[in-house]
């Protein structure tokens, strides 16, 4: 039987309910592949903030790091909106992401057959769409220095080195060379000296990788084209605050927030987590959608534990699941068989498997 340790971080708000039902969905996988999960929780962001008094302590760094990767719920919440910025959940986010080195921050987009009435894009322009935005998660406007504030300016800066570039280009490249053989790059090359380099180095890159045709794209045109027209798109690459806006985008062309996974990933370990947020407004009431994080587990077992076919069951058993009208809240409005709650869905996913 294999072995992998696998560090939890359910966080705040709906983090915990949803975290609890992959690891549901993880256990059923298990037993079927005979893989043996150990698993082991950490603090972060606010219920790090209540229990020590820092966003990210020590004491997770070191254990995620030692881990052979991270399920993570999410993390905030109007509780910690009013300390100091340094002080509230996202800095613990910020800091754990570059303690963890994940620089590749991979976020698809896809619209599930059953739910293109969900979207509020018509049908036809969005049936079929499979998207990947691959976004550079630890450099930027994010990260660069100088950056401050005082009583007359606030300044920030947006800096990236062609190693930085090259990096998550190639990831960006490799992913395409196992999806649709597309990149487009996303910068605002008219206007910023930083995007200029970036296109240099991504033109740079592409020419190891033949078989992949690459586009660009000005940010504010893309905003536009993945309403347009989305399904041009395959591989989205593109830097830490464009992509941080482009994945909120286009996860609504599939119509919940609910169903969306990302892959935070790099040379030390990986992170995988819903792309929503911690949801304060529904927290605790045990009717979150798990999808999103069953389907970031997926990830997991995909792109860091090599478990292909532990990962093709998820995958299948998530699909089942919305092809016979099991429906959480938030998307109950759509081809809804039977409403359930987020621990009855992770039954019922794990019951598939
Ligand atoms: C995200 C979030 C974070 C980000 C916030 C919470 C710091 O919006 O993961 O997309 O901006 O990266
Ligand atoms: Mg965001």
């Amino acid at each position: 039987m294999v072995n992998y340790n696998i560090s939890l971080i359910k966080g705040d708000g709906i983090g915990v309910e949803i975290v609890d039902e992959a690891v549901k969905v993880l256990d059923a996988v298990g037993k079927k592949f005979d893989i043996q999960f150990n698993y082991k929780e950490y603090l972060m962001g606010g219920a790090a903030i209540d229990a020590t008094g820092d966003p990210l302590p020590q004491e997770t760094v070191d254990g995620v790091l030692a881990s052979d990767a991270c399920l993570f719920g999410a993390i905030g919440g109007p509780k910690w909106d009013n300390l100091p910025r340094e002080k509230r959940p996202e800095s613990g986010l910020l800091k754990f992401r570059k303690s963890m080195g994940v620089f590749a921050n991979l976020r698809p987009a896809v619209v599930y057959d059953e739910l293109v009435d969900a979207s509020s894009l018509k049908p036809e322009v969005i049936r079929g769409v499979d998207i990947m935005v691959v976004r550079e998660l630890i450099g930027g406007i994010y990260f660069g220095e100088p950056k401050g504030k005082d009583e007359t300016k606030g300044w920030n800066t947006m800096v990236y080195t062609v190693p930085e570039i090259e990096r998550i280009a190639h990831v960006a490249f490799k992913l395409a060379m196992k999806r649709d053989k597309r990149v487009c790059s996303v910068d605002k090359a008219n206007v910023l000296d930083v995007s200029q380099l970036w296109r240099d180095t991504v033109i740079k890159i592409s020419s190891q990788y033949p078989e992949v045709e690459l586009s660009h794209m000005y940010v504010d045109n893309c905003a536009m084209q993945l309403i347009a027209n989305p399904r041009q798109f395959d591989v989205i690459l593109t830097g830490n605050i464009f992509g941080d806006i482009l994945s909120d985008e286009a996860s609504m062309l599939s119509g919940s927030i609910g169903l969306l996974p990302s892959a935070s990933t790099g040379e030390k370990t990986a992170v995988y987590e819903p792309i929503h947020g911690s949801a304060p407004d529904i927290a605790g009431q045990g009717i979150a959608n798990p999808i999103a994080t069953i389907s970031s587990a997926s990830m997991m077992l995909r792109y860091s534990l090599d478990e292909e076919k532990a990962a093709d069951a998820i995958d299948a058993a998530i699909k089942k699941a919305m092809s016979e009208g099991y429906r959480t809240g938030d998307l109950s409005a759509y081809d809804c068989k039977q409403k359930v709650n987020c621990s009855q869905m992770g039954d019922i996913i794990a019951s598939f498997i």
